[in-house]
């Protein structure tokens, strides 16, 4: 797989051929593309978003996509988006050891085991939190997200991700960003887990920098989107479709990863983590972990985020006078976590790589005791936090979990912040 090839900058106006001239040349749609290819136009935004919104790509493929027999009900995958719990939700932290019970002898789509969501597709808002465990490749079978982009999280083994517009090697440590509508088969060499974040709202972005300037946290040329990478295969391919919360299935005599050229700026890309220039305090206390996203899907209220994908790297901790892990806090978001490796520093133990938490709105949460007392005790050199990845999906719409999730929770997650001294008046 060394071979692919990768153009860089996040959301960029790309353009790629497979096969020399299929590409037209200043002009979208040409009464005839060369070759008989048909020219279609995939929009990830509306017609007339603004322009700096805009998401499309213009593909160049051996068939339409508009050439499918109908969809019938798919249920090979079915703690893939099963509904959360309708009961009243308690208040209550929640932790989450990686499952044992993931599904097992499947592939990544039938791996895909939904923990919390919020919102209903539909309303073209909110998002979900899933586990996958994939131990086959997917053969002859394509998925495809109709409800939102999926941003792939990979915990433990490498996934090999073909798609419409290229094929995307990516390891643990590096993400992968699927747009919506975008088809893709899921490679794998022995067991392979992570998370997906799949984002109902808009497009995942860029944050906007303000006074930190033209440069730092995600820079766009680190995001790789592949070339074009097509497939002229004509066996049965079993084509999956998550839409509205459900999903379909359908077969096409052909593999539909069939787009030998493209160009625009609606693409999947990767990004690798280790690259995420980290900005934090080099007097005392430290900011907001806003100064950790990676990439924000913004709500229609300013500054409200309808996703924040929000990493914890190594970094320097040099801060003076400060409680420097996490602090204390409550807040009007609700903040799923995951950890790729390492560990986290506001937790002593109980979160494991492949585990997730959830601190949802106004949740007191924070240091537990133990790094609590450390924290607060230590000698306040420059130290290097080293060998973790964590991360944080936020969204401004409370989680629900499954019943999956809700039956496996930690049942003594407020245990964490039992046992904290009482403050001594004078
Ligand atoms: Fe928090």
């Amino acid at each position: 797989m060394s071979d692919l090839r990768y153009q860089s900058g996040f959301g960029s106006h790309f353009e790629s051929e497979a096969v020399a001239g299929a590409l037209p040349k200043g002009r979208n749609s040409p009464q005839k593309p060369a070759f008989g290819l048909y020219a279609e136009q995939l929009s990830g935004s509306a017609f007339t978003a603004p322009r700096h919104e805009n998401r499309r790509s213009w593909l160049y493929r051996l068939r339409p996509t508009a050439d499918h027999r109908p969809f019938t009900r798919y249920d090979g995958a079915r703690l893939f988006a099963p509904g959360t719990v309708a009961e009243p939700l308690a208040p209550n932290r929640l932790r989450w050891d990686p499952p044992a019970d993931l599904p097992a002898s499947t592939d990544f789509v039938d791996g895909v085991v939904t923990m919390l969501a919020n919102r209903d597709p539909a309303d073209l808002e909110g998002v979900a939190v899933h586990l996958y465990r994939a131990d086959k490749s997917m053969i002859r079978r394509l998925f495809v997200n109709a409800d939102g982009e999926l941003l792939i999280i990979p915990q433990s083994g490498a996934l090999r991700i073909a798609t419409e517009l290229g094929r995307l090697e990516v390891a643990p440590g590096s993400i992968a960003l699927i747009p919506r509508g975008v088809k893709f088969r899921v490679e794998v060499d022995g067991e392979a887990r992570g998370y997906v974040a799949e984002n109902h709202g808009a497009p995942f972005r860029l944050p906007d920098l303000g006074p930190i300037g033209a440069n730092g946290l995600a820079n766009p040329r680190d995001f790789e989107t592949p070339v074009a990478a097509f497939e002229d295969d004509d066996s049965e391919t079993e084509v999956v479709q998550k839409y509205l919360g459900s999903l379909w299935r359908t077969t096409l005599d052909h593999s539909p990863l069939d787009v030998v050229a493209w160009h625009g700026n609606y693409a999947p890309s990767r990004y690798d983590l280790s690259r995420f220039n980290v900005i934090g305090s080099i007097s005392f206390d430290h900011p907001d972990p806003s100064i950790f996203t990676v990439l924000t899907s913004p709500s229609d209220v300013p500054g409200r985020a309808n996703a924040d994908f929000v990493i914890f790297p190594p970094r320097w901790m040099v801060a003076e006078d400060t409680f420097r892990p996490p602090w204390f806090h409550r807040n009007v978001m609700s903040e799923a976590m995951g950890l790729i490796h390492g560990a986290y520093d506001a937790k002593a133990d109980g979160f494991a790589p492949g585990g997730l938490s959830l601190h949802n709105l106004m949740s007191g949460h924070g240091p537990d005791v133990d790094s609590w007392r450390k924290a607060s005790e230590a000698e306040l050199k420059p130290h290097k936090i080293e060998g973790t990845m964590a991360f944080m999906v936020e969204t401004c719409w409370p989680y629900r979990p499954t019943r999956f999730a809700l039956d496996r929770a930690q049942p003594d997650y407020d245990a964490a912040w039992a046992g904290f001294p009482k403050a001594k008046l004078p």
